[in-house]
């Protein structure tokens, strides 16, 4: 056996060679065709966007003009596009642009700058008041690692009038001291391009910080900070249109999962049955990593390793988001693998659902932002008083140890001044119980962890709960169960 693997490896080496040679000897340096000269490099940067409903420049360029409305006289803010950050040997994580330069920009690529100034600046005789530097167009480059929007597509595509290469920062003549205010946000310090390049992010940050004489101050930073969440923390129309898009995928994942579920299953079959109707109805990805935790696992708040076999008796908490252009959902259910909760689940189950009601109820424009986390912690007191889980009200932290609430957008937990509820702003709803092994109360409830997490749109009138297409009452998750799922039949 080994002895026919070694001759068929000669023989496989042996063609390789052949081809190698062949293909070699076909081509002399002349008849090469040129990387700079590779087809799509002229191509028009419009026909590689591929879908039709992204954020549009006008979106883009109205953020930045509500950023300039709320800075003070003579400032700049400037923002840095993410690191791309390493794996491993030769191995780069996936790329995700950083949300607040993706909101005022809606570029997608690393190695870029955004210069937003409140007032109008001449530069090279035109009078302008934001400048974008970008990554160049690069066919070796783009060859290996996709298409760039280069100075054209960006100039056209997303809308800046004054676009220039990154390489230029270095050599760009302007003298930040001349601000009153400078605002940004500390670049990350995970930066991990290239230092000897010089037209990364590493040599923006670096050339940006020898230009600014005086140090960033705390307050700057927070100043900027603020003045975005207030922004983000509101949601227009156009994001609400693709935050619904993430949560009806999100939706269907859930159903999906509640008819497919089965014990035997692992939690990494839950996982993947998940992202499959994620990314089968267009979501890029999931907006953070999901969460499968069955059993022992469903009181791990942020469990994420997945790699747990699922036994009938289990509950399975599944707290999971799409993510479509950028916009993230964020929903969760606890689901009896077996598809029935026993008595003891079902009691918790009831009280988390009550409390996550009354949760909701709060969500009214005005209500201060902890107005439906003090709502739930109120019933989960109460009840777990009543079935003698807890002793005294203070104990009840020991199982629901998490705030109920959280902005959502381009972040899972996005900005926002955490300030009263106001209408636009998407919050989660989110209470849970968690009782592992070994609490303090009556052995029949470990192992019970139980969470229920819903979107919700704050309205000048009732809650909008975005999230509402995925059933949470017992006898319908119950009734669901019954159904067969199309995927795994
Ligand atoms: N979806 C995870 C969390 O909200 O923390
Ligand atoms: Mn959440």
């Amino acid at each position: 056996m080994l002895a026919t693997f070694f001759v068929y490896m000669r023989l496989n080496l042996f063609f390789f060679l052949l081809v190698c040679t062949a293909s070699f000897a076909q081509q002399s340096p002349d008849s090469q065709p040129s990387i700079d000269t590779l087809p799509y490099v002229d191509a028009s940067p419009e026909r590689f966007v591929y879908d039709d409903d992204l954020l549009s420049k006008s979106f883009h360029a109205g953020r930045r003009q509500a950023l300039r409305d709320l800075m003070p006289n003579n400032s700049v803010a400037v923002f840095f596009a993410s690191p791309v950050r390493n794996r491993s040997n030769d191995v780069d994580f996936e790329y995700h642009q950083d949300p607040n330069f993706f909101y005022f920009s809606g570029l997608q690529e690393p190695h870029s700058m955004l210069l937003i100034f409140k007032e109008e600046v001449q530069y090279d005789g035109d009078s302008i008041n934001e400048i974008i530097f970008i990554q160049p167009r690069d066919p070796s480059k783009e060859l290996w690692n996709g298409r760039r929007l280069g100075e054209e597509g960006v100039k056209r595509i997303l809308g800046f009038d004054k676009v220039l290469l990154n390489e230029a920062f270095a050599d760009f003549n302007i003298d930040f001291s001349a601000y009153s205010q400078l605002l940004y946000s500390t670049p990350l310090d995970d930066i991990r391009d290239n230092p000897t390049s010089k037209g990364d992010l590493y040599s923006l940050v670096k050339h940006f910080e020898q230009k600014v004489s005086t140090k960033l101050t705390p307050e700057n930073e927070l100043m900027l900070d603020e003045m975005v969440a207030k922004l983000r923390q509101i949601k227009l129309t156009d994001e609400l249109t693709l935050m619904i898009n993430a949560i009806d995928f999100t939706c269907a994942a859930q159903r999906e999962l509640m008819k497919a579920l089965k014990p035997g299953m692992n939690e990494y079959e839950a996982e993947a049955l998940i992202e499959y109707v994620f990314m089968k109805n267009g979501a890029e990805h999931p907006g953070f990593p999901s969460i499968l935790g069955g059993g022992e696992n469903s009181c791990i708040l942020h469990y994420v390793s997945n790699r747990r076999e699922l036994k009938a008796g289990d509950l399975l908490v599944c707290d999971i988001g799409a993510e479509y252009h950028n916009y993230t959902a964020d929903v969760t259910r606890t689901l009896p693998v077996s598809g029935k909760f026993t008595e003891e689940q079902a009691l918790i189950y009831n009280i988390v659902l009550e409390a996550q009601q009354a949760g909701i109820n709060a969500c009214k424009e005005g209500n201060k932002f902890w107005a439906p986390g003090n709502e739930a912690k109120r019933i989960i007191t109460k009840r777990l008083l009543e079935l003698e889980i807890i002793a005294t009200p203070t104990e009840m932290k020991l199982y629901f140890m998490h705030g109920t609430s959280h902005y959502l957008g381009l972040d899972v937990h996005d900005v926002g001044l955490y300030g009263p509820l106001k209408r636009g702003n998407v919050i989660t709803v989110e209470p849970g119980i968690y009782i592992p092994e070994g609490s303090p109360c009556d052995p029949k409830w470990w192992n019970i962890g139980v969470r229920i997490e819903d979107d919700v749109l704050i309205t000048d009138d009732v809650p909008e709960v975005l999230s509402s297409c995925v059933p949470k009452t017992i006898a319908v998750i119950e009734a669901l169960m019954k159904e067969k799922s199309l995927i795994t039949r």
